[in-house]
């Protein structure tokens, strides 16, 4: 027997009779403690104009904290090659080895360049899923992506037309495509689609950065963005799909390549240009794992506050098994925590 109880995120919640169960770990409340430290550790960079500093604090940070956990992670989206990346690189194993075994993607920070100039939309983000089912971006840089919030599911098609894709989109959403918000990175490759997008008559959000907060931004209500357009990080696609299966969105992908030679390599890894990459390519799971600390302010979490006591962060954290959706605002107590951690907050 079910109840419906609403549906302010776009689809019906229900009650369902069923024996008790006891709830299982959701290891998401302990990644929030990862992204926490890393957002905490970049945003003493903000502004100052060092994106390699504000990058390698939250990647110690994010190192440290994740050391503790109880998990046997491999990270699949990291820092980079071992060589390269002396933490967090691809492959690497983290956590303490035992149960789970997840795949790890992080992003100590996603908006360097936000973090830098201090402009706002930088987060520190992490997403988990269990071993084997996140996909592994290669040498594969960018991606042709769109993301919709949960009202929106089902009615795009990366292989149509943005303009299609508006139409069915404000049909679904029972709003003129006039009034559709469609996130965009500013950037010159994306001048026909963003020429597009406004013949359309939609209206275009730009950002100079940070698009797993604009993916995430078309699952928030109210945040007045319905739909992500354009090409971006191909790891942050797989993070932000992670993010949309808990908010109950869908992204899809098609891989992109800058030139010959960038799409030689990966299509001789077996990477495919054309494949349409569903939520479900990208993160297989359906218990996976989300996590974001804002670094800087955003339309839906404030960036790090420091105060005489610490530092106050503001989090997202997601689990798509349950479809629960948090938001945290934590106090970080400076005098507390150096009892017993070196960590740098
Ligand atoms: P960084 O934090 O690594 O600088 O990435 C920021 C970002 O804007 C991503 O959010 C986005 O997916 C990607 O860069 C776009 O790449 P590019 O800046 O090369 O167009």
């Amino acid at each position: 027997m079910t109840r419906c109880l609403g549906g302010i995120w776009g689809s019906e919640y229900h009650l369902y009779v069923q024996p008790p169960q006891t709830p299982d770990r959701n290891i998401a409340l302990e990644m929030i403690r990862v992204t926490e430290a890393a957002a905490i550790a970049a945003a003493r960079w903000a502004g100052r104009g060092d994106k390699l500093s504000a990058d390698g604090a939250a990647v110690d940070a994010m190192r440290f904290v994740l050391g503790g956990i109880p998990m046997d992670g491999v990270v699949v989206i990291g820092e980079g090659e071992k060589d390269e990346a002396p933490m967090l690189y691809n492959g690497e194993r983290i956590g303490d080895g035992t149960a789970p075994q997840v795949d790890v993607a992080v992003d100590p920070v996603d908006g360097t360049t936000l973090t830098a100039m201090g402009r706002n939309g930088a987060l520190s983000v992490i997403a988990l899923s269990e071993k084997g089912t996140m996909f592994n971006p290669g040498p594969t840089f960018y991606m042709n992506k769109i993301a919709v919030g949960p009202r929106g599911r089902g009615a795009i098609d990366i292989n149509a037309s943005p303009t299609d894709n508006l139409k069915e989109l404000s049909k679904r959403l029972k709003k003129s495509v006039q009034e559709l918000g469609v996130v965009i990175l500013d950037r010159p490759r994306h001048d026909d689609l963003v020429a597009e997008v406004r013949e359309a008559g939609a209206r275009v959000i730009s950002i100079s950065d940070g698009d797993v907060a604009g993916a995430i931004a078309t699952g928030w209500p109210n945040s007045g963005v319905d739909i992500l357009l354009g090409i971006g990080g191909t790891p942050e696609g797989v993070i932000a799909a992670a993010a949309l299966k808990g908010l109950g969105g869908e992204i899809q992908g098609v891989l992109y390549a800058r030139n010959d030679e960038e799409k030689k390599i990966a299509e001789d890894l077996g990477y495919s240009f054309t494949k349409v990459l569903m939520t479900d390519d990208l993160v297989a799971s359906d218990n996976c794992y989300f996590s974001a600390t804002a670094i800087t302010d955003g339309d839906i979490l404030r960036g790090v506050r420091f105060h005489d006591f610490g530092a106050t962060t503001q989090s997202l954290v997601v689990r798509s098994k349950s479809g629960t959706v948090r938001t945290i605002e934590t106090f970080h107590r400076h005098d507390k925590l150096q009892e017993f951690t070196t960590a740098g907050f």
